[in-house]
């Protein structure tokens, strides 16, 4: 996998787009369910920081760790414009102990970073360890099994067929990635010690509130969100 890095540029270009949108919407107001303000939060690649600065307007104190300069600055304008306060730093999964010391949160968020990652369970594994006693993870990863369905939608049948048997994908951003299972997930965060509190389709595009919620539908979301809590 190549990495986030080769699709910076193309992700910074389409940030506004409707899909991006409708998926940040659907985010936060899945995990608005969960949040409350006196929470503390850690988003790791929180990039432009569309969910960090929603939870920092909630109240949250709002910690972000961030490794590409150029989305750094764009999540920083952004609080300085809505006035917001919130911790920004320059790090990754892989130095959050020289970032962050020993600190623990009552939320850790991941959102659209598994993929990337070469190995799922040590990042999720590093994820759980910065969440305190009753505090909560939030995860999202591109949803495999439903691989198939993008490809199936635009009529792309040899794509459709190709993504049955297989776990890797090229995303919008041209980048090649990696799809999870839900169970595969849920069994690793148990295994940290977090029990599932909820999951959610996302990018289902129709309906996408009501439908993300409830099944038959939230499996068929592009993506998962899961909640996830220490007891
Ligand atoms: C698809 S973007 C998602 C950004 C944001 N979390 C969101 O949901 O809009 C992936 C983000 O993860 C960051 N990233 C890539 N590799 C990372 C790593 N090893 N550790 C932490 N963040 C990373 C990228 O720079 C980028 O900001």
């Amino acid at each position: 996998m190549a990495g986030f890095g080769a699709g910076e540029r193309q992700w910074i270009d389409r940030l506004g787009n409707l899909r991006n949108t409708v998926r940040q919407e659907m985010i936060r107001r899945q995990l608005a369910d969960h949040v409350n303000s006196s929470m503390s939060v850690l988003d790791v690649g929180c990039g432009q920081g569309n969910q960090l600065l929603e939870l920092a307007a909630l109240g949250c104190t709002a910690t972000g760790i961030e490794p590409s300069a150029e989305l750094r600055d764009l999540c920083s304008r952004a609080g300085h414009h809505r006035q917001l306060s919130i911790e920004l730093l320059d790090g990754s999964i892989e130095n959050l102990d020289a970032v962050i010391a020993d600190r623990r949160f009552d939320l850790v968020c991941a959102h659209g970073l598994l993929m990337y990652l070469v190995d799922r369970s040590a990042a999720i594994a590093t994820l759980a360890q910065r969440v305190r006693p009753g505090g909560l993870m939030s995860v999202t990863f591109r949803n495999g099994h439903a691989l198939a369905m993008r490809p199936g939608l635009r009529g792309d049948w040899a794509g459709a067929l190709a993504a049955l048997d297989t776990d890797r994908y090229t995303n919008e951003l041209g980048v090649e990635a990696r799809a999870d299972l839900l169970d595969d997930v849920v069994n690793e965060l148990a295994s940290c010690g977090l029990g599932l509190v909820e999951w959610y389709g996302v990018e289902l595009l129709d309906a996408e509130d009501q439908a993300g919620r409830r099944d038959p539908y939230r499996w068929l979301g592009s993506q998962v969100h899961v909640i996830a809590r220490r007891p």
